[in-house]
């Protein structure tokens, strides 16, 4: 078995412009490797602004393998910092999320810090008195990330020192986040409701590729959303269509349909489907949130916003959106053949409840762990996950409409079906994992 670790030249050979191998989503080894180098020096997404709107609010994530506190600082700002105390490295605090006070408080030995991570107090200080505690880290408190960036209320965390700027880094992919906080007639949203939380069996790439292989749909969906057209078949065109029936059959379009949609790749991985339209673009018409968005926009300028209706936009590596229907899917990897997909739903700050309605029916149809779509691609990932250890060719093909003009570009649309995100996702993988090996 390949060793890869201190061996890049084994780590690049993983990696064709037109296919890869399969160690990147079987080997062990190499997800340590990626947790280390590739996770940290990329921008990942943490968390939403309006998940910690008060002093002392927090929520911990695990970020590159790292334990992470994100904390609402007694100035308004937003603070990353490791979740380690600097005496013994307990975990400073241990639920998803809640509320600190001004301080955190170890729970081993109550040593304290400001939620800016500074010191604030030590039990029995005297006993101090004489010794090197000042002169060493943990006298500094905690660790903390200096590489955070809020976008529209996104917050994003690069852990590595050195390493691309935020714009530099998503570019024009950030025109999707744009557009869903577009779609409050405040400009603003809100995470509404808590987190559905889905175990995949799988390796965190086959998920992320997926958001934009256009190819399965039709193929892997027909038992859930083929069903539901078939049901509807035969209908009257002006019969009132349940939401449901509107979310589900889009899923069953031809090959033509998501071909038609158009593809868009971004430097460093980023990608969305749905250039042209999608689909999320024949939702039927809610006449309170058009007025409401004209008259906060004006007709113009609310057109424009409500006529971008992308598919799934990948902000490499572990944030995947539906702008258009303003639902997330947060990407948590564990080990090689597990990944936990996060979903969360928000709220249009100022539009009618009919939005946040179709958000939760779409989570709860597509995305949840008690879906009906979703465990379609569970069950297609597991196959590959599975389909993997076969030996006899180790390699996945991603050829389909390759050109070699492609690599390099730093903003490209091009059909639909093609698997040039695949590619562009892999060639940031590249870059970004070898540069610290
Ligand atoms: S480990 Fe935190 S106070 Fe001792
Ligand atoms: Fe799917």
């Amino acid at each position: 078995m390949t060793v890869y670790r201190g061996n890049p030249d084994a780590v690049r050979a993983l990696v064709q412009p037109d296919r890869v191998h399969r160690d990147l989503y079987i080997n062990q080894e190499l997800f340590e490797l990626e947790q280390e180098h590739f996770f940290a020096n990329t921008w990942n997404y943490a968390g939403h602004d309006s998940q910690i709107p008060n002093t002392g609010d927090y929520l911990t994530v695990d970020i590159a393998g790292q334990p992470l506190i994100v904390v609402r600082h007694s100035d308004g700002s937003v603070r990353v910092m490791m979740n380690r105390c600097s005496h013994k490295g307990s975990r400073l605090v241990s639920e998803p999320c809640g509320n600190t006070g001004k301080f955190f408080r170890c729970p081993y030995h109550a040593w304290t810090f400001k939620t800016d991570g500074s010191m604030l107090g030590i039990p029995l200080r005297a006993g101090y008195e004489g010794t090197a505690l000042r002169e060493t880290e943990a006298w500094q408190g905690l660790v903390t990330v200096p590489n955070v960036r809020l976008h529209r209320g996104f917050i994003f965390v690069r852990l590595s020192a050195e390493g691309p700027g935020f714009e530099e880094y998503f570019g024009d992919s950030l025109s999707s986040i744009d557009n869903m906080a577009d779609r409050s007639p405040e400009g603003q949203l809100e995470i509404a409701g808590g987190c559905l939380r889905f175990v995949h069996q799988c390796n965190w790439k086959m998920f992320v590729e997926n958001l934009n292989d256009t190819m399965h749909p039709m193929v892997a969906h027909e038992s859930s959303a083929g069903t539901a057209k078939a049901m509807w078949a035969g209908q009257p065109a002006d019969a009132p269509k349940p939401m449901a029936i509107e979310q589900f059959v889009p899923f069953a379009s031809d090959y033509r349909f998501f071909d038609d949609m158009g593809v868009r790749v971004f430097a460093n991985g980023h990608s969305f489907s749905g250039v042209h339209f999608s689909i999320h673009s024949k939702y039927s018409a809610l006449p309170d949130y058009d007025a409401a968005m004209q008259a906060a926009y004006g007709p113009e300028r609310a057109a424009q916003i409500l006529g971008l209706t992308r598919h799934n936009t990948v902000y490499y590596p572990n944030l995947t959106i539906k702008g258009a229907i303003q639902a997330i899917r947060v990407v948590r990897p564990i080990a090689a053949d597990r990944t936990i997909i996060e979903s969360w739903t928000f709220r249009l700050k100022g539009a009618p409840p009919e939005l946040l309605q179709r958000t939760t029916t779409y989570s709860r149809l597509i995305n949840s762990p008690f879906s009906v779509v979703g465990h379609d691609d569970l069950h297609a990932y597991r196959g590959i996950q599975i389909g993997l250890k076969a030996s006899g060719n180790d390699w996945i093909s991603l050829h389909r409409n390759y050109d070699p003009s492609e690599i390099g570009q730093r903003d490209l649309t091009v059909n639909g079906t093609s698997e040039i995100s695949m590619r562009n996702q892999y060639q940031a993988w590249l870059r970004y994992m070898t540069a610290t090996l």
